[in-house]
């Protein structure tokens, strides 16, 4: 991964750009620096095909990683054809999305498209916008770079001529310590880890939709869907239960909702 410029000691306002010719530097940058497929799976609707598909095959052909140096040939190989695959639809603007910038430096991104193909059958609710996914760069986690990311995406979908905005974030995070550690201990398809989740795992009502599990986080990231609260503070509401990405299975009871904004 490439050097990342030292935090500042002290919070910094946060600045945004949207991903064009302009900043495609910086999207290669950010995109250096964090963990992630660069978006390629919500751009093309897929992941990238591996190089080759055990991981003897793979330093046959790119040669072994060596953890000590961290160096993994095919996780590198893989970053930078994602990277050139959605630098290749910016520079023929077809790709969308926010980068957020402290002091200069991208440490934030919002991942947003215009929903292609026929309306669905949501009639006047289909939406046009969906708003998939969001990474800040580790060392400024927990500080309003993804909100502020979000806060801008609307805004350019407003620029473009707006319509209806979905998104499909977890109901809400929790963070367990105990649960990674009877995992651990246990096995991660364990009873006693589900009996667990059972016994004290945290709910909550959502008038209109039901009730809704927590997703597990942890204290330091989550996921790239973000929160509901966050879409809430833009005036999102939910309009159902995200069936495709929860789960009731009594090892990952966690829940996503659907919500949608009309820009
Ligand atoms: C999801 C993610 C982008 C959140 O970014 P962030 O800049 O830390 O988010 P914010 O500071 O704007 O916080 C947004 C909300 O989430 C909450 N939050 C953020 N991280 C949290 C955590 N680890 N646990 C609990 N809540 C958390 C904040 O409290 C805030 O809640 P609020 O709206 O109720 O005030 C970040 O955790 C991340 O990058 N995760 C990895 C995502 C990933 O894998 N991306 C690559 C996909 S291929």
């Amino acid at each position: 991964m490439a050097p990342k410029t030292p935090s500042p000691s002290k919070p910094v306002g946060f600045t945004t750009r949207e991903l064009s010719v302009r900043t495609l530097a910086d999207f290669e940058r950010f995109f250096s620096q964090v963990h992630g497929c660069a978006c390629v799976v919500y751009y093309f609707g897929r992941h990238l095909p591996p190089v080759a598909n055990t991981a003897g095959e793979r330093a046959e052909i790119l040669g072994a990683p060596d953890r000590a140096r961290r160096h993994f040939p095919h996780r590198e190989l893989m970053r930078t054809r994602e990277q050139s695959a959605v630098s290749d639809l910016v520079r023929r603007g077809r790709a969308d999305g926010i980068l957020v910038y402290a002091a200069g430096d991208p440490v934030g991104w919002c991942q947003f498209a215009r929903v292609e193909g026929p309306p669905t059958n949501t009639g006047d609710l289909a939406p046009l916008w969906r708003i998939n996914c969001f990474t800040t760069r580790m060392d400024y986690r927990r500080q309003g770079v993804a909100t502020t990311a979000l806060k801008s995406a609307v805004a350019a979908i407003r620029k473009r001529g707006g319509g209806w905005v979905e998104a499909r974030p977890m109901a809400f995070p929790h963070y367990d310590p105990t649960l990674p550690k009877l995992r651990r201990t246990y096995g991660w398809r364990s009873p006693e880890a589900a009996d667990y989740i059972r016994d004290n795992w945290p709910s909550k009502e959502i008038p209109g939709i039901g009730r809704v599990n927590a997703c597990q986080v942890t204290n330091k990231t989550m996921g790239h869907m973000g929160t509901m609260s966050m879409f809430e503070k833009l005036g999102f509401a939910v309009v159902g239960l995200d069936e495709e990405r929860s789960s009731n299975d009594p090892r990952y009871p966690w829940h996503f909702v659907l919500m949608r904004l009309k820009v």
